[in-house]
């Protein structure tokens, strides 16, 4: 049973309508602003959780109609969440485990999106990921990746806040956490032969003053957002 199915619950009471404080009040406008335009796209969100940011891409480009919509999850109880919570009449709920053969055919898809889904899963998961994208993106199809941040993650191990590959977030919950080192990622991806840009991701005075407990590490970046165009498909 995926680890998600036993805790989606708490999952959603935790990260509600926005994703919590960092993906409120950055992370998510960060990620929408990397997208210009949504008409006509095919969009698949990898690990959408109960699914919240669908919802505000298609707030953000309201007017715009996307060719297809999949919301991708290997727990079946985030999807259901997902349906309940942030219903998409015309959206595809989808159950894709990134160490698999992804259900979707060649060619298919013009925006992958993820956020917060590779930080928990071993290097195997993530090189079938990438290949699996590449697979079903088209020609000139780009990859919104957004993870927690290798030096975030190594301060929380140092700080014991994770501990055993599990990070204890708001309300005491404990979610499934995997070191990688900014090089690895950058091997990865470069392996993959996508042409893509890392971008670290701060914290800003709203959230220290929201979580005042991540002021004391301020001068390290929270998530790391990587930007990758498939150009090279033949
Ligand atoms: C930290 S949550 C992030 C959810 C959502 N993207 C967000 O930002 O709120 C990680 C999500 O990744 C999903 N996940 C974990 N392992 C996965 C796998 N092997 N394949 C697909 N999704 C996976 C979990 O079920 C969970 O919904």
């Amino acid at each position: 049973m995926p680890y998600y199915d036993r805790i989606a619950k708490q999952w959603h009471s935790i990260t509600g309508y926005s994703g919590g404080s960092f993906k409120r009040l950055i992370l998510n406008d960060k990620i929408l602003s990397k997208t210009a335009r949504i008409e006509d796209k095919a969009i698949l969100e990898i690990g959408s959780g109960n699914g919240y940011f669908m919802k505000l891409l298609l707030k953000k480009f309201s007017g715009q109609i996307p060719s297809k919509i999949i919301i991708s999850d290997v727990s079946k109880s985030q999807l259901e969440l997902a349906k309940k919570h942030f219903y998409i009449p015309d959206a595809e709920y989808l159950i894709l485990d990134v160490y698999k053969k992804f259900p979707i055919s060649d060619n298919n898809i013009d925006l992958i999106l993820s956020t917060m889904v590779y930080n928990e899963v071993t290097d195997k998961g993530l090189i079938n990921a990438i290949n699996e994208s590449k697979r079903i993106l088209k020609h000139g199809g780009r990859m919104i990746t957004a993870v927690l941040h290798p030096d975030f993650i190594d301060k929380q191990v140092k700080q014991g806040v994770i501990k055993s590959g599990k990070m204890i977030a708001n309300k005491g919950i404990r979610v499934p956490v995997l070191k990688r080192s900014m090089d690895k990622y950058r091997e990865i991806f470069e392996k993959a032969n996508l042409k893509s840009v890392f971008e670290d991701v701060y914290g800003n005075t709203e959230l220290y003053n929201e979580k005042p407990v991540l002021r004391k590490i301020k001068n390290i970046p929270i998530a790391l957002i990587i930007e990758s165009n498939y150009q090279f498909k033949i």
